[in-house]
C-alpha cells in the first residue's frame, strides 16, 4: 500500500459515509495496513525493524487525516442546515389566541367593585363546610323543613383520606356535624362574625352546590355573592340603601330595588329582593336578604365563649344578603340554559369576553 494514496482517498470523502468506506479500507481488520502489518513476521529482523517502524508512522497519519476530514465535513454539515434553515423573518407568524375571563368573573369583578366602593372587605370560604356552619348555626336544625330547600350533597369524613374541617382559627370541627359541599355562602356569615369584632361589611363570593337534576334552570353547581354588614344602630333601611347602590351600579342611576316577604331562617324580617333594569323596563328578582337574626348572634358569642373569648354581638344589629351570580347574567343576556356557563364552549364563552 502507498500512504499518499491513503491520504488522497481521505481528502476526496464527500460526506462521513464515504469516509468511512476508506477507514475500512486501511484500518479495518481486513484492511491494507493491517494486512501490510501481518505481514512483518516474515521479514529478517532488520528489516522489519524499519518497516514496522514506517508503517506505524503511516498508521498515525492516516488516522490524523481520518479525524480532520471528518471535522472538516461536520462543520460543513452544520453550515448546509443552518444556511438551510435559516428563519425568514418576513413570512407571516403564527396567531396565538389570547385567553378571557369568564362570564361569571366578569360578573363577580363588576359586583366586587361595586361594593368594594362601599367600603366592603372580599373574603372567601371553604367549599366543604360543616354542617354545623352550612345549616345548624343558620338556624336551621336538623328536623327544619328549610332545610328540603336546599338538596345537599353530603360529604364522609371517612373513607380512603379522612379529612377534617377547619374552623374560623384552625380547630376540628368535625365533632360539630357532618360534612356537606356548601348548599349556600351564609356559612361565612357564621364564621366570620366568630372570628372578628364588629363594625364590619364583608362580601363573599364562592361556588356553591346542590344535589338537583340538572335541567335549563338548575345546576348542581353554581356562584353566590354574600353579604354581611353588623355593627351598633344598623337598620332594614341600611340594607334598602346598599341594594339601591347595587342596582344603580348595575344598571345606571335609574336603577332601584324592591323588597317583598319572605322567610329565611336566619334572617328576621326576611325579603326576596328585585332589581329595576330601567332599559328593558323589568323587575330582575336576584336574591333573599333580611336582618341577621338573634339566633346567630347567641350561637357565635356561644362559640366564642367556648373558646374562652368574650362575647361582643350583645347589642348589635346587621343585615345579611345572597344573590345569584350566574343568575344575574342570565337575566341580563336572555342566556336561555344555565348549563351553558360551565360546558365551557368557545363559541359561548367568546361571546361575553370583557
Ligand atoms: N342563603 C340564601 C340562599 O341561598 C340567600 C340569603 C342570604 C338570604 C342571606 C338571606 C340572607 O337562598
Amino acid at each position: 500500500m502507498e500512504l499518499s494514496a491513503a491520504l488522497e482517498e481521505i481528502e476526496k470523502a464527500e460526506n462521513l459515509e464515504a469516509l468511512q468506506g476508506v477507514k475500512v479500507r486501511y484500518l479495518g481488520r481486513n484492511g491494507l495496513l493491517t494486512q501490510a502489518m501481518k505481514t512483518l513476521g516474515q521479514l529478517p529482523l532488520e528489516e522489519r525493524r524499519e518497516r514496522g517502524r514506517v508503517l506505524n508512522e503511516w498508521k498515525g497519519t492516516i488516522e490524523k487525516a481520518l479525524e480532520e476530514r471528518e471535522a472538516a465535513l461536520r462543520a460543513r454539515a452544520l453550515e448546509e442546515r443552518l444556511s438551510r434553515e435559516s428563519v425568514d423573518v418576513t413570512l407571516p407568524g403564527y396567531a396565538f389566541p389570547s385567553g378571557g375571563l369568564h362570564l361569571t368573573s366578569l360578573i363577580l369583578g363588576e359586583l366586587l367593585r361595586i361594593f368594594r366602593r362601599l367600603g366592603f372587605s372580599v373574603v372567601e370560604g371553604p367549599e366543604v363546610e360543616s354542617e354545623y356552619f352550612n345549616f345548624d348555626a343558620l338556624n336551621m336544625p336538623e328536623w327544619h323543613p328549610a332545610r328540603d330547600m336546599q338538596d345537599t350533597f353530603w360529604v364522609e369524613f371517612r373513607g380512603p383520606t379522612p379529612f377534617t374541617i377547619q374552623g374560623p382559627f384552625g380547630e376540628s370541627v368535625n365533632h360539630r356535624g357532618g360534612a356537606v359541599l356548601r348548599t349556600h355562602t351564609s356559612g361565612m356569615q357564621i364564621r366570620y362574625m366568630i372570628a372578628h369584632t364588629p363594625p364590619f361589611r364583608i362580601v363573599v363570593p364562592g361556588r356553591v352546590f346542590r344535589y338537583e337534576e340538572t335541567d335549563a334552570s338548575h345546576e348542581a353547581m353554581f356562584h353566590q355573592l354574600e353579604g354581611l354588614v353588623v355593627g351598633q344602630g344598623i337598620t332594614m333601611a341600611d340594607l334598602k340603601g346598599a341594594i339601591e347602590e347595587l342596582a344603580r351600579g348595575l344598571f345606571g342611576k335609574e336603577g332601584k330595588a324592591r323588597f317583598q316577604p319572605t322567610f329565611f331562617p336566619f334572617v328576621e324580617p326576611g325579603v326576596q329582593f328585585a332589581m329595576w333594569w330601567p332599559e328593558r323596563g323589568k323587575w330582575l328578582e336576584l336574591g333573599g336578604a333580611g336582618m341577621v337574626h338573634p339566633y346567630l348572634f347567641r350561637a357565635v358569642d356561644d362559640y366564642r365563649e367556648e373558646r374562652g373569648l368574650p362575647r361582643v354581638y350583645e347589642g348589635m344589629t346587621g343585615w345579611a344578603f345572597g344573590m345569584g351570580v350566574e343568575r344575574l347574567a342570565i337575566l341580563r343576556y336572555g342566556i336561555p340554559d344555565i348549563r351553558y356557563f360551565y360546558q365551557n364552549r368557545l363559541s359561548f364563552l367568546r361571546q361575553f369576553r370583557g
